[in-house]
């Protein structure tokens, strides 16, 4: 028993150094073995790369084609290396990644955000632009109904009832968007905080069922609840904010009933966790959902969940659409410390949400 215990306390030891620097550096930073295998990570960096990253190479959740070697060349060759890394999550993030031998068998990583220097201004007069866009066609629409109604179209009941609907409608995508804008806010300011109620998987989808099933018959489509072999009886809880989780999956339903094809079926399947390499993860509980219309293109997909972000704007904003949809979904599930995947093959398009099982 003695060696074990010993190694343990030098674990310990180990993790506990670590800590202690993560906290001093106050960035996020990731403690790892020779093989790049995650050995401790502070709060800051699984808030970045997800919470599920400790025990495995740190390369199957951080893509740089020069990772390897750069541990490599920190570890073997005491050498300080430094590498520029950009994720595409909802904004583009630009990090400096530094690498530095901790002891024998470690190499720390610190993950530098440099977003903030970099193009924060960038993003936020992007986004301005957007919403001043996105703003200004139903406005533009409504002043033109306002000036015919004026100029004598309110006279004649026809096409006073037509106009009035069209106003009625470009008026709720206002509202909308600006509701929309409000959730993303309220969500971003909320991220840093990770939320902790136990959340009934099951009767929350068979409320979103319940509330969405005469949308999806207009379009002449079904909505399945769909539970894996492996789960069937088991507690379907998940550690999180309800009415968030409730929306998020609201969103991908709605998104399923508008985009995809007439005449299928959308499937809310609920499975046990994976990791990206497929290994499952009893702790965690994925939720797919899934419908079958066209294949989303891989340049379209990698960049669904930026705001505004739409494939046909003409179509989406036919619908009602906002483009803000998917980009709440991302915040949410951030906050949520989960992982969000969406892939699209052969006619079907799935999103999938892994979160943590409350236990
Ligand atoms: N299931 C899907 N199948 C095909 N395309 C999809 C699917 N889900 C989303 N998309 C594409 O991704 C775009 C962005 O989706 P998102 O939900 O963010 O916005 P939206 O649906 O256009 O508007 P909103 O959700 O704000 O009302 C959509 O415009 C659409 O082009
Ligand atoms: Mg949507």
């Amino acid at each position: 028993m003695k060696p074990r215990r010993g190694t343990v306390t030098k674990m310990n030891d180990l993790t506990q150094r670590f800590e202690t620097m993560a906290a001093l550096i106050d960035e996020a930073s990731v403690l790892l073995d020779a093989q790049s295998k995650v050995v401790a990570a502070n709060a800051k960096a699984l808030d970045l790369l997800g919470s599920h990253i400790i025990g495995f190479p740190l390369d199957r959740f951080l893509r740089h084609p020069d990772f390897a070697e750069a541990v490599r060349a920190a570890h073997q060759e005491d050498r300080l290396t430094t590498l520029d890394y950009t994720r595409m999550d909802q904004v583009r993030r630009a990090f400096s990644l530094r690498l530095a031998r901790f002891d024998d068998a470690h190499v720390i990583l610190l993950l530098l955000d440099g977003t903030m220097g970099l193009s924060v201004d960038r993003i936020r007069s992007d986004f301005v632009a957007n919403v001043s866009h996105e703003l200004r066609s139903p406005l533009t629409a409504l002043l033109g109904f306002i000036e015919t109604l004026q100029d004598g179209a309110v006279e004649e009941p026809d096409s006073r009832a037509h106009f009035l609907s069209i106003m009625e409608d470009e008026a709720t995508r206002m509202q909308r968007l600006i509701d929309d804008l409000l959730s993303l806010s309220r969500v971003e300011a909320e991220e840093h905080r990770t939320p902790d109620e136990a959340v009934a998987l099951q009767p929350l989808f068979e409320e979103l069922v319940s509330v969405m099933k005469r949308a999806a018959e207009k379009s002449n489509k079904t909505i399945a609840i769909d539970i894996v072999p492996e789960l069937k009886g088991a507690e379907l809880q998940v550690q999180g904010a309800r009415d968030e989780l409730r929306q998020v999956f609201e969103n991908l339903v709605e998104n399923a009933i508008r985009y995809g094809r007439p005449g299928s079926e959308i499937v809310l399947r609920i499975g046990v966790g994976r990791l990206a390499g497929g290994q499952m993860r009893e702790d965690l509980l994925r939720v797919q959902v899934v419908n079958q219309g066209d294949t989303i293109a891989p340049e379209h997909l990698a960049r669904l969940t930026e705001r505004f972000y739409r494939i046909d704007k003409g179509r989406s904003r036919q619908m009602g659409g906002t483009g803000l949809g998917l980009a709440i979904v991302k915040h949410i599930v951030n906050r949520h410390r989960g992982r969000l995947r969406i892939t699209s093959e052969g006619g079907e398009t799935t999103v999938s949400v892994t979160l943590q099982r409350f236990n």
